[in-house]
């Protein structure tokens, strides 16, 4: 069975096609704590159990960076009128790459919240118009549960074992940045968040204030590749013990305040400097809070997701750490970690497999709790 999945929550236009290959059991995993490297089999069973096994067929993703570029971040208007002259070529793409048609489609995934409402409904809109047509299964899905499984994403041919539950995931993207303990793909609980800033906003407001090219993620892990930023130290917000949250905006504030220092323009050197000291920071600070959250949890099994999972410097730091700690790391390929609709299409699995179907009710969220613990 062929899924096409869609994803428009921001400013990337994705569709991706899945094929789906077992149904999967309704069982939540094994439930058990495993230990490191506690092997393939019994932890692999669990993850049988608890997400149906797919592999991605086709992944196509059209960036708007260049269009929000100019304004130094999303526009939503911009970015919506965009999805919609991309849609369609985009979902056909996916097609095709996949080597497939819609008559080989048998169900439908989109990315229902949390998100900008004009771009969402744009996917929204398309996969209902197919469902229906076609008369096809349709599922919403949760952005943020979707970057927190992108671990499980497998193309043909793979072989390393996607990980099993349970585990903790740290999600790190442009709008959100959480811990969430994860016992099945439907079980998902928030251990912690940030208090103001997301991971990704403040690299995008720091990669701002430095001058540098939008989006400020991917430009500050350029800039600071390889350089030691030496006695220059930025604060970690809340590096308390009695807390897993986080918090970036005094960071931030800090930064602007030495480039101020610098009369609003720092020299090149200086901002090579300035951006791995920062980055440095927030490294710093997603990894300690993400390994105390393993020694408090006891699960030893910890997955990274969203766009800030890309940089060069977080993903070295947290595999160190990992090493060091007895902590088994999964690691999704970069261009899993930013927007994506093979991710959609993994999310929605359970409940396609469940035969559950939103059909002609399905609306956009531009807010969407995932993982509450205290709903
Ligand atoms: O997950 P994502 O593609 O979209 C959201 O759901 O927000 O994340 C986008 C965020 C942006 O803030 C971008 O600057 C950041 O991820 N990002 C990075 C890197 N690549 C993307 N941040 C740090 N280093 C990177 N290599
Ligand atoms: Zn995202």
């Amino acid at each position: 069975m062929l899924l096409l999945a869609i994803e428009t929550s921001c400013d990337e236009t994705a569709a991706a096609v899945l094929e789906v290959r077992g149904r999967g059991s309704e069982g939540e995993g094994s439930g058990e704590v495993g230990g490191r490297g506690s092997g393939v089999g019994g932890d692999a069973r669990s993850d049988r159990a608890g997400l149906p096994e797919a592999v991605v067929l086709s992944d196509v993703v059209a960036s708007q960076i260049e269009d929000h570029a100019p304004y130094g971040g999303v526009v939503p208007e911009l970015a919506s009128r965009k999805h919609l002259t991309a849609i369609l070529p985009v979902i056909r793409k996916a097609l095709e790459e996949a080597g497939g048609s819609l008559d080989d489609v048998g169900a439908l995934a989109v990315t229902a919240g949390p998100g900008l409402v004009g771009s969402l409904l744009v996917g929204i809109q398309a996969a209902k118009a197919i469902a229906h047509a076609r008369k096809k299964p349709l599922v919403g899905v949760h952005h943020l549960a979707a970057h927190l499984l992108s671990s499980h994403l497998r193309r043909p041919g793979a072989t390393t074992p996607p990980p099993a539950f349970p585990y903790l995931s740290l999600v790190v993207s442009g709008g959100h940045t959480a811990l969430y303990r994860v016992d099945g793909p439907e079980h998902i609980r928030r251990l912690a968040a940030t208090r103001d800033d997301a991971a990704g906003e403040a690299f995008d407001k720091v990669g701002k204030l430095l001058g540098l090219p939008y989006p400020g993620g991917p430009a500050i892990d350029e800039a600071a590749r390889g350089v030691d930023p030496g006695e220059l130290r930025f604060p970690r917000g809340l590096d308390r013990k009695d807390t897993l949250d986080f918090s970036f905006s005094g960071l931030k504030t800090a930064v602007a305040d030495v480039v101020r220092a610098h009369g609003g323009r720092p020299a090149p050197d200086e901002v090579r400097r300035i951006a791995a000291a920062f980055q440095r920071s927030v490294v710093s600070s997603l990894v300690r809070k993400s390994l105390a959250a393993c020694g408090q949890t006891g699960v030893r099994r910890l997955t990274l997701g969203g766009g800030v999972a890309a940089n060069g410097g977080l993903r070295a730091a947290m595999a160190e750490a990992c090493v060091d700690a007895g902590v088994e790391l999964f690691l999704p390929a970069r261009t899993d970690c930013t927007d994506n609709a093979a991710m959609v299409g993994l999310a929605a699995l359970p409940r396609l497999a469940r035969g559950e179907d939103d059909g002609g009710t399905l609306a956009a969220r531009s807010t969407w709790p995932l993982g509450d613990p205290n709903p």
